[in-house]
């Protein structure tokens, strides 16, 4: 299986460096407590088999909507098949309802996990082998749909939304500034005929924009294709729904590591870990707190890690790829020196 891995882990030292801390003890007290690891975004396995491989005793879950790419996965990790499992579920579902209720089948997790790791976004798989129109440089059907039963796929978006509707999308989940003459340019076009390929839609797009930005310094469609993602899959609303859950499940100890590709997630990243670093909710300017709440982490990366310059040079596609991590504290905990 190793030769047929498409997609390269991004941040792999620096993922295992702090998470590792917590997995090294947690659970050495009891043989049959192993440490536990949910990998919140599977791909194909590369982060997991890192922690399998470093970790002997260490035990995965790990979660993926999609289930071709877990099959991938499922065979890369063979080797470690008696500490891994697979789950098929979009990791906000997953983490929705308090982890430690006992009636909550979360398939052989029974233990708070001692670390999370999300690596947020598409693998090279989608882009290169799915089939799905990931891609702008390749003709494949309008999918984007990480899970086959999601009831829209980005064709339905391309000819069903009104004009300012796809405009805000494309704006809004591409942060594309010529978001207004690409959504006229697909509502012209689609009068005529619909529009259903990734090459139709790359052509498009092409079409619409000044010349200067249809030879700059990435593919013009690329915030195009990225929104429409987006879209299908609810990417960004999955992110809010998931953090804060996914931190009160942690053991205390316990670390969230969280890997972003664009400002839309990493701001998101950002703000709720903060938030979670203060506890405190009372407006900035009130003379003491009276919400009582308590910091629930503690920073430990100050400012995004990003990737050193050998992986960028290994792995181009790292480049824009940035990495936070808190620990969660005990629940008595004292305060938060925040970095
Ligand atoms: C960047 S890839 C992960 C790569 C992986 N860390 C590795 O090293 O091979 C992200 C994966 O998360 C999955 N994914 C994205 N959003 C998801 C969600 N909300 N719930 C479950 N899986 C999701 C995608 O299908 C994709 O396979």
């Amino acid at each position: 299986m190793k030769s047929d891995v498409l997609h390269y882990s991004v941040l792999p030292r620096e993922v295992l460096e702090y998470l590792g801390p917590a997995l090294e003890n947690a659970g050495n007290d009891q043989k049959d407590n192993p440490p536990l690891l949910i990998d919140g975004t599977l791909g194909e396995g590369g982060h997991s088999e890192i922690f399998l491989k470093e970790f002997p005793r260490l035990h995965v879950i790990g979660l993926d909507r999609d289930r071709e790419i877990i099959n991938r996965a499922e065979k890369r990790l063979e080797p470690y098949s008696s500490r891994f499992t697979a789950v098929n579920v979009w990791f906000d579902d997953f983490f929705s309802d308090p982890f430690t209720d006992p009636d909550i089948d979360r398939f052989g997790a029974a233990k708070s996990p001692d670390a999370i790791l999300f690596d947020f976004g598409i693998s090279t798989y989608h882009y290169e082998l799915s089939g799905r129109g990931f891609s702008f440089s390749k003709d494949e059907p309008l999918d984007m749909r990480l899970d086959h039963d999601c009831s829209i796929n980005a064709e339905y978006i391309v000819n069903t939304y009104d004009q300012d509707r796809l405009a805000d999308v494309i704006y809004q989940y591409g942060e594309e500034r010529y978001s207004r003459r690409i959504a006229a340019a697909i509502a012209k076009r689609r009068k005529m005929k619909a529009v259903s390929t990734s090459a139709d839609l790359a052509d498009i797009i092409k079409g619409s924009v000044p010349r200067s930005y249809r030879y700059g310094r990435i593919h013009p469609a690329t915030r195009t294709f990225q929104a429409l993602r987006i879209e299908v899959n609810g990417e960004l609303d999955r992110i809010d729904r998931v953090l804060e859950n996914a931190v009160n499940s942690l053991s205390p100890g316990g670390r969230i590591g969280i890997i972003s590709f664009h400002s839309l997630e990493d701001r998101r990243v950002k703000q709720m870990l903060r938030k979670l670093a203060v506890g405190c909710v009372c407006p900035p300017d009130a003379p003491r707190c009276v919400c009582g709440g308590s910091p629930l982490v503690k920073l430990l990366t100050k400012k995004p890690v990003r990737p050193a310059e050998d992986e960028v040079l290994e792995n181009p596609a790292s480049r824009s790829a940035r990495f936070r991590c808190a620990e969660k504290l005990p629940a008595d905990n004292g305060g938060n020196d925040e970095e």
